[in-house]
């Protein structure tokens, strides 16, 4: 029977250490944005279980929006060229932003998100990735929260996929060598 669980080969982060971090960050932000108003912001589809964590691990009230992006170019190769699949539904003029991400990897998804924000007139952006590879950055994006650095492994849970699988595992893992290969093969 098909389970989830049965194909991590390691345990990354667990979900202990997600919530822990996730109330840590949450309460910081709560101080930080208090009288702001703030409306968080989750990139579609990596950040949906993490927007929904910290939103209710915060204290003040905020509102919610979502963004579906895709990048041009091949699979494994991402272009920076940023389109949008689907659009917010709230005017961000004047607004406090905070960007609620799963993952930073090259960083060209935040970085092309935040300059389209700005030129939207926000008062204000910031960002939270609960997770983050430095090693594979390649444009400066400016974090204001930081979760977990994390090595230069594919990961999976906690919103984060593999071909679209796995978003629904509660902790962030590495799969077992074989769910890749049985893919290619
Ligand atoms: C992943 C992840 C980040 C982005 C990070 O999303 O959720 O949004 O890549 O990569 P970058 O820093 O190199 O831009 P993905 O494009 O896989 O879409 P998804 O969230 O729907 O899985
Ligand atoms: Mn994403
Ligand atoms: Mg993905």
């Amino acid at each position: 029977i098909a389970d989830v669980h049965n194909d991590i080969d390691h345990e990354l982060v667990s979900k202990e250490r997600i919530d822990e971090k996730i109330r840590e960050v949450a309460a910081q932000a709560s101080d930080d944005y208090r009288d702001k108003n703030p409306l968080l912001i989750a990139v579609l589809k990596g950040a949906v279980n993490t927007i929904a964590a910290f939103s209710q691990a915060m204290s003040i009230p905020v509102q919610l929006d979502f963004m579906s992006l895709s990048s041009y170019g091949s699979g494994t190769v991402s272009s920076g060229e940023v389109t949008i699949r689907q659009d917010l539904s709230t005017d961000v003029r004047g607004r406090h932003v905070l960007i609620v991400e799963d993952i930073i990897d090259s960083g060209r998804t935040l970085a092309w998100l935040v300059d389209e924000l700005k030129r939207r007139g926000t008062a204000s952006v910031e960002i939270f990735a609960l997770l983050e590879k430095p090693s594979r950055r390649e444009v400066d994006v400016d974090v204001k929260y930081h979760g977990y650095e994390i090595p230069d492994e594919f990961v999976v849970g906690f919103g984060l996929d593999y071909d679209e699988r796995y978003r629904n595992l509660d902790s962030i893992a590495v799969l077992k060598p074989a769910v890749y290969q049985g893919d290619n093969a």
